[in-house]
């Protein structure tokens, strides 16, 4: 039995937004061509139409049962590095419905593992800087346009965390545009060694350094 049950919600979603949902056996085998990465704890996935999250929840988990595996009997090094995992996880979708879901599908599964992991002694701050990112991961938009989808007209813009000195974390801005004009196989690329400009994206908002528990706003 899987979590999923229909591959559709009704026929005017899919006519309106496309709104057929992968199967999760096709989803499994198609991370399965990229096992190692889908695996990896930081590595970073861009869903641009995540609905509610079929390819999203199966990534973190598989990046959780890597991190449960290395880190189980450490709290605070398997916070971080659960953090980390979580916050490599990006979606947009049109619907704000499909957002509320996948994020409150994604919490369920950070909160099930890390409950899993240490029972009781599970930590708010922990929880709430999870919420934090997912807030910011999983965002409301037209991956089209680029644009937030609640009428603002404002862009589409996703954080990178990086993590610096074992329990800080560095947040930068980017816009989705931005970051989408670089593409590391073709044109400008930041490895280029033709002796193009490489193409480095810009962040339009930057953050002090914190701590990893410290991430709630
Ligand atoms: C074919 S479903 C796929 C959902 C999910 N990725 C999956 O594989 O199960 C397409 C999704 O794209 C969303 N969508 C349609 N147009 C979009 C757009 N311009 N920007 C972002 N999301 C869009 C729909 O709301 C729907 O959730």
């Amino acid at each position: 039995m899987t979590e999923q049950s229909s591959q559709i919600k009704n026929k005017k979603r899919v006519a309106d937004h496309g709104e057929v949902f992968t199967h999760e056996r096709e989803v499994q085998a198609m991370l399965d061509l990229v096992e190692h990465e889908s695996f990896r704890i930081d590595s970073r996935f861009l869903e641009p139409a995540c609905g509610d999250g079929n390819f999203l929840a199966p990534v973190l988990k598989r990046k959780l049962e890597r991190v449960k595996q290395r880190y189980v009997r450490s709290q605070s090094d398997f916070e971080r590095n659960s953090l980390i995992a979580l916050s490599s996880v990006y979606g947009v979708d049109i619907l704000e419905d499909n957002v509320e879901a996948c994020r409150s599908r994604l919490f369920g599964i950070y909160d099930t593992t890390y409950a899993e992991a240490f029972g009781e002694s599970t930590r708010a701050d922990c929880l709430n800087a999870a919420r934090t990112i997912l807030s910011k991961n999983i965002l409301w938009g037209d991956a089209l346009s680029m644009l937030r989808a609640d009428g603002s007209g404002d862009p589409i813009v996703f954080t990178e965390w990086t993590a610096v000195n074992g329990r800080k974390i560095k947040r930068r801005e980017y816009t989705l545009a931005n970051l989408l004009a670089y593409q590391p196989f073709e044109g400008e690329s930041l490895f280029s060694d033709l002796g193009e400009q490489a193409f480095i994206p810009k962040p339009v908002r930057e953050y002090p350094l914190v701590d990893y528990l410290e991430l709630a706003e």
